[in-house]
């Protein structure tokens, strides 16, 4: 399992395959942009067959750096993984009035009961979600780096950025209000293996 990130570096807010998923987003070639995704977790999958009919993906996430991000391909879907410092997990709890539904409340990509939490995760350092906006199907861009950037309100705490119409999501894919994605970013069944070992795609109700 460890050899399917291995060859993945990771930087503080840095994800390699992000070009790979907005060229899929943005119709530029599903066929060819799949072909590319496909060797970052093809040593998890039990066959290319069982993956393309939605089996479950064993990540190993004991490389990610705080603050780091890694992103695997889950029924034909990328799925980020994101590891929060704590000083992302203590912003999040001050983000409540801006956002569309904080508490994860809306039911068009329902959150399920265990990321039903200030945090939307199992765990509170690793954010589980599938990086596609809930507008119109973009791939968001991550923005981790806090402050004034282009495109972002100067006081921004950090998130996700999708190009295609503007709408923002924090740290724990929560969308912004007023924004054109009218829901938060979907959290994928999941659960842990191990403290290292994660498996997308089934959870303990499964
Ligand atoms: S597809 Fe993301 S804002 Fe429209």
């Amino acid at each position: 399992m460890t050899e399917a990130t291995s060859g993945a570096s990771f930087e503080p807010g840095m994800d390699p395959s992000r070009r790979t998923w907005i060229a899929i987003t943005c119709g530029a070639g599903a066929v060819g942009g799949l072909a590319v995704a496909v060797p970052f977790v093809s040593t998890f999958a039990p066959s290319e067959r069982a993956r393309a009919a939605g089996a479950p993906v064993q990540v190993d996430i004991s490389t990610i750096p705080p603050g780091g991000k890694l992103t695997v391909e889950w029924r034909g879907k990328p799925v980020w993984i994101v590891r929060r410092t704590p000083e992302q997990l203590a912003t999040l709890k001050t983000l409540d009035p801006q956002l569309a539904d904080p508490a994860s409340i809306r039911t068009q990509y329902p959150t399920p009961a265990y990321a039903k939490n200030p945090h939307r995760s199992i765990k509170e350092e690793f954010f589980v979600g599938v990086g596609i906006c809930t507008h119109l199907g973009c791939s968001p861009s991550e923005k981790f780096q806090t402050g004034p950037q282009p495109s972002l309100p100067d006081d921004w705490a950090g998130g996700f950025f999708c190009p295609c119409h503007g709408s923002t999501f924090d740290m724990a894919g929560r969308v912004y209000a007023n924004k054109p994605a009218p829901d938060n970013l979907e959290v994928p069944p999941h659960m842990y293996l191990s403290d290292a070992v994660l498996l997308i795609g089934e959870d303990k109700k499964a």
